[in-house]
């Protein structure tokens, strides 16, 4: 892309499989999809990336499958072949609720583990079964019991940017959509004074921050939302006048200049209610593409910190993923009975909208 978008396989211009290429029929048959990302891809990806959407949709609907992707996918993916997209807790509730048997994840491994263990009848599969999470990949089951050998009576939150096997040792699974409450929800549940929270340290600052609850952190790390810093902050607000809207993975220092600070959906609910004329989303890149297109009078400074994970997410895996019905992501049953529990209770407690 313009901005520093790494190539996909279809941008390095992989030819597009015979008998898929672009043509003026084509393009005008697409006119109103390609007026939406118009504004957000170069006009030179589009043939790249219109021939491989076209068979996307009829082949999804032949297989009965439904496409789930993640607000961090690309433009091409998230508005071009996606059934359903959103953050991480809308899509688990999305596996559960809807009608497909089959779904394919467009999205990282711990988001397909989560569809897969909510759904269990259903097969999900992932286009690539690398893309995992600097955050689920900081812990293991073995260092989640070690930490309530030492925290004996505190309950464990645990994000759901974890391998389903820490699910399973964890009594609850929180999103960022919903920390604080299900913090809440578990520190009165079970009379501690402390709650384990992993593994990401700056959510959990962010947390205990807004909670008051004292909690046992990790040092897991979002290798994206790391990156950023409060002179990158302060400088988005002073040179562009922009207001400053943060994700909790993102530094404490840098949470500290944002005028708010929340999950992916509350950004969108955030910028809805506010309407500023500028900001600058401090978050993963592809997400502020995909709400500029919601938000056609604001204007975006654009970071540029993209998840190397989630473009692991192609339009062509995509298709071959449907085509030859691979990736199946498959949790070893008795895995998936804790570990539901524990995304249960977090689908209980619901979102809410304050982080
Ligand atoms: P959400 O829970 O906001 O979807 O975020 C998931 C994620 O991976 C953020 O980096
Ligand atoms: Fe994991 Fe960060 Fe990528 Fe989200 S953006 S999937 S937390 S590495």
């Amino acid at each position: 892309m313009a901005d520093g978008r790494p190539a996909s396989p279809a941008r390095a211009g992989v030819p597009a499989r015979p008998g898929m290429s672009w043509s003026p029929e084509l393009e005008a048959r697409y006119a109103e999809l390609g007026a939406r990302l118009e504004p957000l891809l170069p006009c030179l990806e589009w043939p790249l990336h219109l021939p491989w959407i076209d068979a996307i949709r009829p082949l999804k609907r032949e297989r009965g499958a439904g496409i789930m992707a993640h607000s961090y996918q690309s433009p091409e993916i998230f508005h071009g072949v996606a059934d359903v997209t959103g953050d991480s807790l809308a899509l688990a509730r999305a596996a559960a609720d809807c009608d497909a048997q089959l779904i394919v994840l467009a999205g990282v491994h711990f988001m397909a583990e989560s569809a897969k263990i909510l759904a269990p009848d259903k097969t999900v599969l992932i286009p690539d079964l690398e893309a995992g999470c600097s955050l689920a990949a900081s812990i293991t089951a073995a260092d989640v019991r070690g930490l309530r050998e030492r925290h004996p009576g505190a309950p464990v939150v645990s994000y759901v940017n974890t391998s389903a096997e820490v699910k399973a040792e964890s009594d609850a699974c929180c999103t960022s959509a919903n920390a604080t409450r299900v913090v809440e929800a578990m520190a009165a549940a079970s009379g501690s004074s402390k709650v384990i929270f992993l593994p990401d340290r700056f959510l959990g600052h962010h947390v205990a921050q807004q909670t008051g609850i004292d909690l046992v952190l990790w040092d897991g790390r979002c290798e994206v939302h790391e990156q950023f810093t409060a002179q990158q902050a302060r400088h988005a607000r002073e040179r562009f006048d922009a207001k400053l809207v943060a994700h909790p993975e993102c530094p404490p220092d840098v949470q500290d200049e944002a005028d708010f600070v929340g999950s992916t959906t509350a950004m969108g609910a955030w910028l809805e209610r506010e309407q500023p004329s500028r900001v600058a989303l401090i978050t993963e890149c592809s997400m502020a593409d995909n709400l500029r297109a919601r938000f056609p009078k604001t204007e975006f400074i654009k970071p540029c910190n993209l998840c190397p994970h989630m473009q692991r997410i192609t339009l062509p895996n995509i298709h071959a993923c449907l085509q030859e019905l691979k990736h199946e992501v498959v949790v070893p049953p008795e895995i998936a009975a804790r570990a539901r529990t524990a995304l249960e209770r977090m689908l209980a407690v619901g979102r809410h909208d304050r982080a």
